[in-house]
């Protein structure tokens, strides 16, 4: 089975490894099978799939059936004498193997990481019985297949390096499920439920994003078999980032363009999306994913930051490595500050280099607007709005940061954030679209199509 996974960890060499992992493997399987994306199984989609770690061979394109993809196992090619760039170790070489005294929270960081891999290919499973264009529905199967390899990386992990328990974490991989009352996925953001094409571009735009800082920041590890899977993972989320965020962008475009042939205000009547409602949409998942960053005062991100576990987003540029003797300064919704000690802070670090990555995606949508000449812009609510973790959870914060009185602001809640309503309308426009050269109504064009093609007249999935 081994010249069945494409790696380059030397799993021909390894016959412990591939015993177990050849255990795994049909529960992987089975897995797809029940939760994968639906009413599929007989299509033929134009997916990359890595086969090596150079440039020519982690994007091959062609035709295959998504249970036919070669889940592989990739790590970036080692670095020579690569030490540790932070924390109480700074400066000794990395480590091959996992150290007894932070074994326990190596594999809480690593199975936090990986239970989001399947939890976003639960949430969307049934998009493709709506997709806008076979582009896009290339797109959300390309990305459920790359996070089913970054499944088997994070799976290969605990396998390899962490013995029999790291073996019953990885079958709790598949045992646990999104939105499940009873055995639910680990991080919040990954129980909501993705019901519409929305939901899925802003859960691209600003999920996959916060995975781009955990991925980076996990990058930096002393754990050099952690640092060489996330970093090449990150290769891959690029792609899943800019589905997102063009996505969006895609959306604000078209609408914009119906609102300047029509001057009407029932934009649904009209087959799009109003920007009020597109809105209400990135604050709710914006937010979500504020919160998948942890408590801004946390001792665990000091002791991940102390040990080496975790660094911060590109750790070399930043001055010193140590973060002692330091403070970060948290403003509060009322004007005052918190202190709190650097590594204790290691989180909101984290998140303020995710936000100003978050505005630049803002800006490139609202350029869309101003191109055509519409006063209406989108923005992104303030970090204390609607969160449920950390020193702003449960606060009663307008989008602009004001705090309200608490009926008040329970009264308004709708004008923010997406109603049953809004999600009816928005599910009411979202007919699929499945034939070459055709689109939905509701969004604009890509720019360009995949791996060379044209964007909308290529076949990018062929149905059987
Ligand atoms: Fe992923
Ligand atoms: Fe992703």
């Amino acid at each position: 089975m081994s010249n069945e996974i494409p790696n380059n960890v030397n799993l021909e060499s390894d016959q412990q490894l591939r015993r177990a992992l050849a255990g795994w493997h049909p529960h992987y399987l089975e897995w797809w099978r029940e939760v994968g994306p639906e009413g599929f199984d007989a299509s033929r989609v134009y997916l990359r799939t890595a086969i090596s770690v150079s440039a020519e061979g982690w994007a091959n394109y062609g035709y295959v059936r998504m249970q036919d993809y070669r889940w592989g196992i990739f790590l970036a090619p080692e670095v020579m004498d690569r030490r540790i760039g932070f924390g109480d170790h700074y400066g000794e070489p990395v480590w091959q193997q996992v150290p007894g005294d932070h074994r326990k929270e190596l594999r809480r960081i690593i199975v936090t990481q990986a239970d989001t891999e399947p939890a976003s290919v639960e949430q969307n499973r049934l998009l493709g019985k709506t997709a806008p264009s076979l582009y896009d529905l290339r797109n959300i199967f390309q990305l459920n297949c790359e996070e089913g390899r970054h499944l088997w990386a994070m799976v290969y992990l605990l396998h390899r390096y962490f013995g029999r328990d790291g073996r019953e974490e990885a079958d709790e991989l598949l045992y646990r499920r999104s939105g499940n009352p009873d055995h639910p996925r680990i991080l919040n953001a990954f129980n909501a439920p993705v019901r519409d094409w929305l939901d899925y571009f802003c859960f691209s735009m600003f999920s996959d994003r916060d995975g781009k800082y955990q991925l980076a920041a996990l990058a930096e590890s002393a754990f050099d078999p952690l640092s060489r899977t996330t970093r090449f993972m990150l290769t891959e989320e690029a792609f899943h980032m800019f589905v997102g965020e063009s996505g969006i962008q895609r959306i604000a475009a078209r609408t914009a363009d119906v609102m300047l042939q029509k001057d009407r205000d029932d934009l649904f009547e009209l087959g799009v999306i109003p920007l009020g409602v597109l809105q209400k949409y990135i604050n709710y998942w914006y937010t979500e994913a504020l919160d998948l960053f942890g408590g801004e005062d946390s001792s665990n991100a000091a002791t991940y930051f102390a040990a080496g576990l975790k660094g911060r987003f590109q750790e070399d540029d930043y001055p010193e490595h140590l973060a002692l003797d330091q403070t970060y300064e948290l403003r509060k919704p009322d004007g005052s500050i918190e202190k709190i000690p650097m590594r204790r802070a290691m989180n909101a670090v984290l998140r303020d280099a995710y936000v100003e990555d978050c505005h630049r995606g803002l800006r490139r949508w609202n350029r869309e607007l101003e191109h055509r000449k519409i006063d209406a812009r989108l923005y992104l609510p303030a970090v204390c709005f609607n969160r449920k973790v950390g020193a702003f959870a449960g606060l009663p914060c307008d989008p602009w940061g004001k705090i309200l009185r608490r009926e008040e602001f329970e009264r308004r809640r709708s004008e923010w954030l997406p109603t049953e309503e809004d999600r009816a309308r928005v599910a009411a426009v979202m007919k699929p679209v499945y034939e070459p050269g055709r689109i939905a109504n509701w969004i604009a064009p890509p720019a360009k199509g995949i791996g060379g093609k044209p964007g909308l007249e290529f076949e990018y999935v062929q149905f059987n």
